[in-house]
């Protein structure tokens, strides 16, 4: 039976904010785009994100602090173009965001009301409460539905069509019944959310399993510095769901088993609001040295209870039922269980500032873009200041969107072809038909566990080679999985062995790349290299993989800037 080819002038692959604010852009431009989505487009993890949205508005600010608060934050290793052209971009991004529908909290005086984020000279997330992300993603998701977009909810994007360097579609599933179909369009563009889904303890949703990055890997196309993983200094203790930064931009105070303030030793001036890289290292030191608190001593402190309620209810009510909800404690009368959560990916599939994605350090695919956390631009270079990475959704999303009108008109519709699907079908059939003994869960715990244990915050050469063994063993293991469910209506169980093989691709990056950045810089900690080397690694990484599943790696300049290269302290 033959499979229905669609099409459309631009398909997007993800329904985070990223991927409406593009969506929305081309359909007003009288383009017709289609949205394809594992999820409904509000359970997207743009959603997720609750403590703010960067932007240089108070009269105490400037687009320059933010600039140089970012390349600092980023350990001097994003491209200052990109950072200058989002530091600039954001104040407009907010007022459209507002002009669109977003309902910010106000001072009150009426104003957007802002508040301190870690490594931020200047209080500067706009916010909505606590649910900031979700209140964006909701209105962009409705500005895109009423401009027209077609989205494709619940269908699993399974394969891009990538012929002779350039793009021509994606193939796509329907989650509910497994129909597949290909969709083919002149143009693409991923917005396929992080990776830190690999490690045990995160703050992502299921579903972000980095699909979308694994799948331009297997095409031999490049990804960019995946080795910086963000560790959240606050996830909930023992399962590292998200207690927002807002927490301490509010005025939450970090306190060990000794009663001990700590962060007075690591960051004497900034304290709680070091850069996040810093502070959850802070935490894990705290803990690794026998001072860690609650039953496991796997965790300190985050006191909030010199706020108030009233200020708690109005400003931070989310972290509070969450606190309540997963852990029976009340933020109001005492302190709550946090400790470092796998948080956001700064790598991903790299693009230049207009979102075209690149096939080498020289060279772009034609028809292919990326935006928001999949993508790196690199804006965040070695660790990503809070508030930011909604502003690059949002932003990003929006500009690549413009881009992809601009530049859509010269690309020619290459006609897709049955062909186009057997890989994706291919594997489909395997998962499907393969009897062997494995069970995902089974090998999906085995992965996180190990990623936590050896290619986590802290890492070695020797960690990070027990890792890469680990990887390698689990990929001949997974050769031997068998799914129980062999229907064809919901399974859940196929999906998660697709994801899992792009997990176990991902994870080969992030240690691969780990382990030949001989140096520490932003997330990436090693033990063995403690220190900056701008000699040797000032320098992005491009890793490629073989049909084999071996990386290569190749590096990139940094584009640097006004703002020189200084030592971090906070
Ligand atoms: O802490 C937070 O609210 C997370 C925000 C972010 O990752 O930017």
């Amino acid at each position: 039976m033959s499979i229905p080819i669609y099409t459309y002038d631009a398909i997007i692959v993800g329904a985070g904010l990223a991927g409406c604010a593009a969506a929305r852009e081309l359909q007003n431009a009288g383009k017709k785009v289609a949205v394809i989505t594992k999820l409904h487009p509000l359970r997207s993890h743009s959603g997720a994100a609750q403590g703010g949205v960067n932007a240089a508005f108070s009269d105490e600010d400037s687009v320059e602090l933010h600039e140089f608060d970012t390349v600092k934050g980023s350990d001097y290793l994003a491209d200052q173009d990109a950072v200058e052209f989002m530091c600039q971009k954001a104040p407009e991004t907010i007022r459209w965001a507002e002009r669109m529908g977003a309902a910010f909290s106000r001072t009150a005086d009426g104003k957007i009301a802002q508040r301190p984020f870690g490594g931020q000279s200047s209080p500067r997330a706009c916010y909505a409460k606590d649910r900031t992300g979700l209140t964006l993603l909701q209105t962009i998701y409705e500005q895109a539905h009423r401009a027209g977009v077609k989205f494709w909810d619940e269908w699993y994007a399974a394969d891009l069509i990538y012929k002779d360097g350039k793009v021509s579609g994606v193939v796509a599933f329907n989650i509910r019944d497994m129909q597949t179909v290909i969709f083919n369009a002149k143009s693409v563009m991923f917005a396929t959310g992080g990776y830190a889904r690999c490690f045990k303890i995160n703050s992502n949703a299921h579903a972000n399993t980095g699909d979308g990055l694994s799948i331009v890997a297997r095409h031999g196309l490049p990804l960019e510095d995946m080795e910086f993983v963000q560790f959240h200094p606050s996830g909930l203790s023992g399962n590292g769901v998200l207690i927002s930064e807002a927490a301490r931009g509010e005025g939450g105070r970090l306190i060990n088993s000794e009663g001990e303030r700590f962060m007075e030793k690591y960051a004497p001036n900034a304290l709680e609001l070091a850069s996040r890289d810093v502070v959850s290292r802070a935490i894990l030191n705290e803990i690794r040295e026998g001072r860690g608190v609650g039953p496991r001593k796997d965790a300190v402190y985050i006191d909030l209870t010199h706020l108030g309620r009233d200020l708690i209810m109005e400003r931070l009510p989310e972290l509070r039922d969450l606190a309540i909800t997963f852990l029976g404690l009340d933020m109001i009368k005492e302190p709550i269980l946090i400790s470092a959560t796998a948080h956001y990916s700064m790598g991903g599939i790299p693009v230049n500032i207009a979102g075209n994605v690149r096939k080498n350090n020289e060279e772009y695919v034609e028809g292919f873009y990326a935006a928001g956390e999949c993508s790196c631009v690199s804006v965040h270079g070695a660790n990503r200041l809070g508030a930011n990475s909604v502003l690059e959704a949002l932003l990003f999303g929006r500009f690549v969107g413009k881009t992809m009108v601009n530049e859509i008109d010269d690309i020619e519709l290459r006609p897709a072809t049955q062909e186009d699907a057997q890989a994706a079908l291919n594997e489909i059939n395997w998962v499907l038909n393969n009897n062997g003994d494995e069970t995902i869960t089974g090998l999906r715990e085995e992965l996180q566990q190990c990623m936590t244990a050896n290619a986590g915050a802290f890492r070695t050469k020797e960690t990070l080679e027990i890792a890469i063994a680990k990887i390698k063993e689990l990929r001949e293991r997974f050769k031997n999985i068998r799914i129980k469910d062999k229907s064809k209506v919901f399974n859940t169980e196929l999906q998660e062995a697709l994801e899992f093989g792009h997990m176990l691709d991902y994870s080969a990056f992030i240690t691969e790349s780990a382990i030949a950045r001989n140096e520490s810089r932003g997330a990436h900690f090693r033990e063995d290299f403690d220190t900056r080397d701008d000699e040797n690694f000032l320098k992005h990484t491009m890793a490629y993989m073989d049909e084999n599943g071996d990386i290569a790696l190749d590096y990139m300049d940094v584009t640097l800037g006004k703002h020189e290269l200084k030592a971090r302290t906070y």
